[in-house]
This record gives structure tokens, C-alpha cells and sequence, in this order.
């Protein structure tokens, strides 16, 4: 159900219909002097209709306003309320019932809750307003139940505060199979500091996913709620999305683990942390903030600006690990199927370090192409590929400036390679690749001065062609081994 609207067009119309009379011709054939009077008449017959029409206008405004609110207060909904702009209820969104706080002992706390059917299409939670926020914390039922159930707290040290916040069951107007809460405060509260109190104001959200003895399937869960902070339970075995979207704002995303098949987890200014384990798709974003996650996609996007990354990450098709101003501390996975396009990773910061080991497998268990980017400034890099698959096809990048660049590469790899730096040593070391079940790789430099290094590595001709990695940095030492 949605809040009714005016009718605006309706005065715009009848304001044409009075222009249109100011515009009748004269009457021919009357005497000057006539005419005139009659003109003064016509123009104070207009001025007394504009007037009229506007007080008509008013009065209808006014009325309407009062029957649609005696209206909607008989039907038990607040729709005055609901309808204010100052409720900032996002586009695309109707409310559908904001029940009334409840009171414990403590009139301080405020609850709603709301029990609901899972709905097919999408079951959201979102806030909007000056004094909305606090904690949404999801997780599944204790007990068996087919219901979801949303609880919501309201903690508010001014009592008034209850008559200017709402939670509300929503829905997306394009999708009637979806099920929403809403919690709004209006602005009120700006004006209302209540002596610098202001901020003992918060919500605690609950949102209680349903359970069943076998996996549970939802197919998107989103939540939309600046400055909640997000906790989300260990759901990765009991419960599998299709899309699972969190966003907020100014807090943290903390996820015990999840499963969905798209993921995207936003926020600004927080750390984000949790496993995430996507199908296909996963986005974890912040900026000025920590991501310090386990996460596993056929694409995944870590990105933040003056924060950490740490953690592990997986991708078959593409990694982006993404910061400035803050290192990068990662074990990287790739799995590449042999038959398809390479698996590449990009790993980029500034002015920190980067230190990453890296695991390349192969679907096949040889062979595979990998495509593997690092990029500093101003700080340290050190790469270590752990294991990779025989045959498999490596081109690695990876520079930094005023630092060291440290990059060992497996013992299988084969191909050309290139070291070099300004003002400081290369060195290059060879692996012995013996264990391996082909012997000793053959190693042939092809140019060396003191900083910079160029050669080949390999068991055959063939081998020797497959790979290259290019190790540089500035006023730093490299070493290299192949
Ligand atoms: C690399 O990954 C494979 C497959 O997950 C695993 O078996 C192997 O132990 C890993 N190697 C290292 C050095 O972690």
C-alpha cells in the first residue's frame, strides 16, 4: 500500500481556464466610454475569480491534508507522518505497516518486531534519517521455523525520541515478492541535541533467517543502513545466497562466513573482515579502513584506500587487490583451467609493502596461464610463489620504488626474466628445480651489469619460451630467484 498523493496538475489546469476568459474579445460595437466601464468590470470580475479560485485552492488543500490524515489515522496508518519528506524514504520503496513501539519496564527501550515469510524475490533492511544507527546483527534461528523474524530495538534517552522514529515493513515498488524493514528518524532530532545527549540514541537490529534441516536458500538478502555496524554469523554451511549485498557507512562489517553466489560488502571509513566464499562474484570495499577477510571467487575485488588488506584470497578468473597508503599482506590462491583464458591477479598500493605468497594451480594439474601484477612505491615488495603446476605459463610484473623487491618464484617456473633497479645491487639465484622428476633447469643470463639482470630459465627450448617476469624497483636491492 502506498501513501497517497496530490493531484497537482489541478490547480495549474484551472488557472489556464481563468487566463483563457481574460483573453475574450470585446463585444463589438459598444460605445468608448462603455466599453471602458465594461472593461473595469471584466478586469475586477478576474481579480475577484483569481482570488476566489486561489482560496478555493487553499481551502480544498488544507481539507484533503486533514481528511486524508483522519483517514489513514482510522485505517491505524500514520501515512502524514509516512509521507513527510522529512522521513527521507528512499525512491522505489513503499511502506507497508509502522506498528507501534513497545514498552518494557525500561522507557528508555523501545521494540518492533515483525515475524514474515521468506520472500522469494528479496528480503532487504535499510535506514535513513539523522539518528539512525547502531547495530544490525543477522544470523539464522536457534529453532526450526519457516518464518523470518526481524527484531529492532530502539535505545533513546529522550522519550519524545519514540514519536520520531519508525520501523517499519517495507516493500520495493517494482517487486511485490519482496520484504523489507525500514528504520527512519526524522529531523527532529536535529534540533534536539537534548543537552549533548544526542548520540545515546541507537538501534539494535536483529534479522533471524530461517532454518530447516537442510541448507537454506535465499535468494537476495540486501541491507542498505549508513552507520550500522554489521555482524553476521558463521552462515556458509547452513544457509546459501544467490546475492548477498551489505552496505553501510562509517562502520564495520564483521562476517562469520557466508556462501552466496554474488556478493558485494560496502562501507567507508571501517574495517571489513569475515569469509566470504562466492561462486561467482565477490566486491569488498571500504577506504580508510582494514579488509582483513578470507575470501574465494571466480572473481574477486578487494579494494580500500589507507588501510590494510590482509587475509587470503582465491579467484579462478580474476583478483584485484587494491589499497594506497597501506600494505598488502595476502596468501593468494589461482586455479586456472588450462583451456581457458588466464587467471591474473593485480595487486597495487603506495608508499607500502607488499608481501604475498602466491599458490597457482591448475584445473588439469599441469599447465595453466597466469597473469600476476605488483605494483608499490616508496616501500618494500616481496613476492614468494609457493607451488605452481609444471608447463603452467607465468607473466609476472612487479615494481616498486625505494624499496627492496623481493620476488622467489616456484621451482617449476620457466621463461625469461628481467631484474633491475638505480643506485643499488641485483642479484639473481636459481632454484634448483631438481625434485621436480626433470632434473636440473638450465639457466643461461643473457646480459649483466650490476643493476640490472636478463636471462633465461628452463628445462627445454620450448619451456624456456613460456614465462616472463619482470622484477624492477629504485634505489633498492632486487633478488630474484628462478
Ligand atoms: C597450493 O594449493 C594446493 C591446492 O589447493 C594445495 O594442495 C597445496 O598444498 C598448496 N601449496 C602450498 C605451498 O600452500
Amino acid at each position: 500500500m502506498s501513501a497517497p498523493t496530490f493531484d497537482y496538475t489541478y490547480p495549474s489546469k484551472r488557472e489556464d481556464a481563468g487566463w483563457s476568459d481574460a483573453q475574450t474579445p470585446l463585444l463589438p460595437g459598444a460605445h468608448p466610454a462603455v466599453a471602458e466601464d465594461r472593461r473595469k468590470i471584466r478586469i475586477r470580475r478576474i481579480c475577484h475569480f483569481f482570488f476566489a479560485f486561489t482560496l478555493f485552492v487553499l481551502v480544498i488543500h488544507v481539507l484533503s491534508d486533514t481528511v486524508r490524515i483522519q483517514t489513514s489515522r482510522a485505517l491505524g496508518f500514520d501515512f502524514k507522518a509516512m509521507a513527510d519528506p522529512e522521513w527521507s524514504i528512499p525512491e522505489g520503496v513503499s511502506i507497508v505497516d509502522c506498528p507501534a513501539w513497545e514498552f518494557g519496564e525500561h522507557s528508555d527501550v523501545g521494540t518492533v518486531s515483525f515475524n514474515f515469510a521468506l520472500p522469494a524475490a528479496e528480503l532487504f533492511a535499510l535506514a535513513r534519517g539523522p539518528r539512525s544507527h547502531g547495530t544490525i546483527q543477522i544470523r539464522q534461528s536457534d529453532g526450526e521455523t519457516d518464518d523470518v523474524r526481524v527484531n529492532v530495538e530502539m535505545h533513546s534517552d529522550a522519550h519524545g525520541g519514540f514519536d520520531h522514529a519508525k520501523v517499519c515493513l517495507s516493500k520495493r515498488k517494482d517487486e511485490d515478492d519482496s520484504v523489507g524493514v525500514g528504520i527512519f528518524t526524522d529531523h527532529w532530532w536535529d534540533n534536539h541535541h537534548h543537552r549533548g545527549h544526542n548520540h545515546h540514541i541507537h538501534f539494535v537490529v536483529e534479522l533471524v533467517l530461517p532454518k530447516h534441516n537442510e541448507v537454506l536458500h535465499i535468494t537476495k538478502l540486501t541491507t542498505d543502513m549508513p552507520i550500522f555496524t554489521h555482524n553476521v554469523d558463521e552462515l556458509a554451511d547452513a544457509v546459501s545466497f544467490d546475492s548477498f549485498n551489505l552496505h553501510t557507512t562509517n562502520a564495520a562489517i564483521h562476517t562469520g562466513s557466508v556462501h552466496t553466489v554474488h556478493g558485494v560488502v560496502r562501507t567507508s571509513n571501517a574495517a571489513i573482515d569475515g569469509v566470504y566464499v562466492a561462486d561467482e562474484n565477490i566486491a569488498l570495499r571500504t577506504s580508510n579502513g582494514r579488509i582483513a577477510a578470507s575470501a574465494s571467487a571466480i572473481r574477486a575485488d578487494i579494494r580500500t584506500s589507507n588501510g590494510h588488506i590482509e587475509g587470503e584470497y582465491s579467484a579462478s578468473r580474476e583478483l584485484v587487490l587494491l589499497t594506497h597508503n597501506g600494505p598488502i599482506n595476502a596468501a593468494v590462491a589461482l586455479a586456472n583451467d588450462p583451456d581457458g583464458p588466464p587467471t591474473e591477479v593485480d595487486m597495487t598500493t603506495s608508499n607500502s609493502k607488499i608481501r604475498v605468497n602466491l599458490n597457482l594451480t591448475s584445473t588439469k594439474g599441469s599447465s595453466g596461464s597466469f597473469v600476476v601484477g605488483a605494483r608499490s612505491s616508496n616501500a618494500g615488495l616481496a613476492l614468494e610463489f609457493t607451488d605452481a603446476p609444471l608447463d603452467a605459463a607465468l607473466q609476472l610484473n612487479a615494481h616498486t620504488s625505494m624499496g627492496s623487491a623481493d620476488v622467489r618464484l616456484h621451482q617449476t617456473y620457466e621463461g625469461s626474466f628481467t631484474a633491475s633497479t638505480s643506485h643499488s645491487r641485483v642479484q639473481v639465484q636459481m632454484g634448483d628445480g631438481e625434485d621436480q622428476g626433470r632434473g636440473r633447469k638450465s639457466i643461461s643470463v643473457t646480459r649483466h651489469t650490476g643493476s640490472y639482470v636478463e636471462g633465461i630459465v628452463g628445462w627445454s627450448d620450448l619451456g624456456a619460451s613460456r614465462g616472463t617476469a619482470h622484477v624492477s624497483t629504485k634505489m633498492g636491492p632486487v633478488s630474484l630467484w628462478v
